[in-house]
């Protein structure tokens, strides 16, 4: 008798516990759900805001609603609810400390023009295994192999537009390629790189376009050259197998025999990647040219510490190649980059959706809404970098605070190119300043809004050798 009381007991006290927790649960969740959104407005039903956001530099847009609602505000762009954030602790709330309530989202075409397995559309797993394989290929132990090839495309490109009138912005997107198919396929890319080009740049042409996928038009093309890339990937995949060879580049980080990709997720990784370093690196380098060409004492500081690293070699009757040691020299360089970063903020901001209802400093981010970082917003904070509009390459003589400098994103999906990226800026540089001048053509002070935000039609500018002074010998002195 005493041991049925005792299990009708635990019963009642095991069932009367469930029902708590669930009612808590359940209180908590309606507390949440009665959380206010956060500040702004929705603007008109379906189109929401998407017509002011895109009738004017978008710059303007997100600084005079931060300057209205603060650093969180709500808004609705292309058919989605949307938070915009600005604040360097709310980015880190998003893509750091809560990354996992946040994953990214893509529009489904450009999933499906990338390819869906591609690195930036996943969570977990499956993401951490390919950071882990691109980080291992674009880390700098296996980047300074590399360094005297990115230096020989470099010269290369740059011979190509001497007495040239070139547009900048389309100049650096060949030579950013031809770099991250060097990174990609290692010295094989020469023998597929017209193919891989001719496919990729028709591919890329229909990336903005209206996804309708009839013949005719550009999605269509592009879908179609996408086609073609996974098979010339797939021939390059079999010859690499058939040679058994090891490489160090980021198809053989990817081919290695434990990470079993299948070819399809090898393919929506490399046309990932080309497709990440291409405009972005592009648009940097066409900005510091805009910039050094502005400012004539900060290029004068470049080119002396450049011409210092040349000197530096002869003295020491090192070969001429530069090396990775030679890179990591260039402080002022360093600092025109990252100001160029900062300034320019070629991403001005990045997508992600809220997995669950999240509360965020008492407000509400409802599941399934936009969460947008606003990088540049950040970027040109006075609170954060003083006069923010003036190119001022020096503030970076002491390191910004955590979470303040975000070029390359931060957490599980910050750029794992950025070392790369750098790298290619830096060789560029080294012999743009060091041999040749350039000038702006027109009066080319405009900036063009796209993707991403460029000098007014990509910055034309004729480039030309300098003219070598060659020191008089002795005897001509003694004369
Ligand atoms: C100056 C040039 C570059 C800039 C400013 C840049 C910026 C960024 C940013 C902000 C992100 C994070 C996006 C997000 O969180 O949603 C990102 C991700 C990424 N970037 Fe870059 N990037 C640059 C160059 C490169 C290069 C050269 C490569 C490869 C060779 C590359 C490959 C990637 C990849 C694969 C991701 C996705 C990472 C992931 O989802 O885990 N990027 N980049």
């Amino acid at each position: 008798m005493e041991f049925t009381s005792m299990f009708k007991f635990c019963g009642f006290a095991s069932i009367f516990f469930v029902f708590l927790i669930h009612s808590l649960v359940r209180f908590f969740n309606s507390s949440r759900r009665k959380l206010p959104l956060p500040p702004g407005s929705l603007g008109w039903p379906y189109v929401g805001e998407t017509f002011q956001l895109y009738s004017q530099n978008p710059n303007v847009y997100f600084a005079s609603k931060q300057k209205r609602y603060g650093s969180i505000f709500k808004t609705h762009i292309l058919g989605c609810p949307c938070v915009m954030i600005s604040s360097p602790e709310a980015a880190k709330f998003v893509l750091v400390t809560r990354a996992h309530l946040f994953k990214p989202t893509y529009p489904a075409s450009k999933e499906r023009m990338l390819g869906k397995q591609a690195i930036f559309f996943h969570q977990g797993d499956y993401h951490a295994k390919l950071r882990k394989l691109v980080l291992r290929a674009f880390m700098p132990e296996a980047l300074r192999n590399i360094v005297s090839d990115i230096e020989f495309i470099a010269k290369d490109s740059i011979k190509s537009w001497e007495d040239q009138l070139i547009n900048t912005f389309q100049e650096m997107k060949t030579f950013v390629f031809n770099v991250a198919l060097l990174a990609i396929f290692g010295k094989d890319e020469i023998l597929y790189r017209d193919d891989l080009k001719r496919c990729y740049y028709i591919l890329e042409k229909g990336y903005n376009s209206m996804p309708i996928n009839l013949p005719g038009t550009l999605f269509h093309k592009s879908m179609k050259a996408r086609k073609e890339l996974a098979q010339i990937l797939a021939k390059i995949l079999s010859t690499r197998r058939q040679m058994k060879h090891d490489h160090n580049d980021l198809l053989g980080s990817f081919m290695g025999d434990k990470e079993s990709l299948t070819d399809e997720q090898i393919a929506d990784n490399i046309i990932g990647v080309i497709f990440a370093a291409r405009d972005t690196t592009a648009s940097v380098l066409t900005w510091i040219l805009k910039y050094l060409s502005e400012n004539p004492r900060v290029l004068q500081a470049v080119t002396e510490e450049q011409e210092a690293i040349i000197r530096s070699k002869e003295e020491c009757s090192d070969e001429r190649v530069l090396t990775w040691a030679d890179t990591k020299k260039m402080p002022i360089t360093s600092r025109v980059i990252q100001e160029t970063l900062r300034i320019a903020s070629v991403l001005s901001f990045t997508f992600r959706e809220a997995v669950d209802d999240v509360e965020y400093e008492g407000y509400l981010i409802p599941k399934g809404w936009k969460v947008l970082p606003l990088f540049r917003n950040i970027h040109h904070s006075p609170d954060i970098f003083p006069e923010p509009e003036k190119f001022d390459p020096s503030r970076f003589e002491v390191a910004p605070k955590p979470n303040t400098f975000m070029p390359f994103g931060n957490g599980i999906h910050s750029c794992p190119g950025n070392e790369l990226a750098k790298l290619e800026i830096s060789v560029l540089l080294h012999h743009l300043t060091t041999k040749y001048r350039w000038s702006v053509v027109g009066a080319e002070n405009g900036i063009q809004y796209g993707p991403f935000a460029l000098p007014q039609n990509g910055l034309p500018i004729r480039l030309s050798p300098k003219k070598v002074t060659t020191p008089k010998s002795l005897s001509q002195v003694q004369e």
